[in-house]
């Protein structure tokens, strides 16, 4: 089976890429479920009920967040309520929403998807390690493989889970630094990795903004306000191939498709 991690979608070029790029991506390459990283989709920051509404009616299965995930202030009221959607499971306790979530696809496989958000250069969050830890002991035999979503700026942060969790779970993908890495590899003990997906979104951009706005920021050093671009849109993702048996992770392929 295959399962398809589409990187952090960006605003309005990034919900036209998933709605123009993704129903023949699942045709052409068999793809049995779709997971994106949606932190951004709205606006370019957090989500809403709408746009994820939207998302999901692209072939879109779940959405991952990140650190922009309490930006929209309707998700304290949307998260609990939606199983779709998981936000990083290290926050603090209290917060709303689930970590980590189980999904039944393709002839009943069971697949729990966690979300981590990394700590370097980044809020106060609890530990990503020590979180996977006790969620991947908490799942236990009720989730057939885990996929893991860390949403982390450093990549020395994401490599380093990459090797704590090689041999844990089918895959772990890095997100957040919207720039699609090309360390695509099974590690030894079996685990599919990237250090990031890179961004589904404005591809005449810088990282999902304005040129203009960042340039401008860049050089003056004066505070601006950020504001998505409007552009011909880029869809990355990585491909990833499981056993049917094993259920291991066979290969990982990177997309990059733009207009
Ligand atoms: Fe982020």
């Amino acid at each position: 089976m295959r399962v398809l991690m589409i990187g952090d979608v960006v605003g309005r070029a990034g919900r036209r890429a998933v709605k123009d790029c993704l129903p023949s991506l699942k045709v052409e390459l068999g793809i049995n479920f779709v997971i994106a990283n949606g932190e951004n989709a709205a606006g370019g920051n957090g989500i809403t009920k709408t746009v994820a509404n939207e998302l999901f009616s692209y072939g879109v299965d779940m959405l991952t967040m990140g650190n922009h995930v309490w930006n929209k202030k309707e998700i304290y009221e949307y998260l609990p309520k939606e199983s779709r959607i998981i936000r990083p499971a290290n926050y603090p306790p209290g917060a709303p929403g689930n970590g980590y979530n189980i999904y039944t696809v393709n002839k009943g496989v069971r697949i729990a998807v966690i979300n981590l958000v990394g700590r370097v250069f980044m809020p106060e969050v609890d530990c990503p390690f020590r979180k996977a830890d006790q969620l991947i002991e908490e799942i236990g035999d009720r989730a057939d493989l885990i996929l893991v979503d860390f949403h982390a700026e450093a990549t020395s942060e994401k490599v380093a889970m990459g090797w704590y969790l090689d041999g844990r779970v089918t895959a772990l993908v890095g997100t957040h630094t919207h720039v699609q890495t090309a360390d695509e590899r099974i590690l030894p003990g079996g685990t599919a990795y990237i250090t990031d997906l890179g961004m589904t979104g404005p591809r005449n951009s810088v990282i999902g903004v304005r040129t203009d706005i960042i340039l401008r920021k860049f050089k003056t050093g004066l505070p601006q306000r950020f504001e998505v671009a409007n552009t011909d849109y880029q869809f990355n993702a990585v491909v990833i191939s499981i056993d049917e048996y094993t259920l291991r992770a066979t290969d990982i392929m990177r997309v990059f498709n733009f207009e």
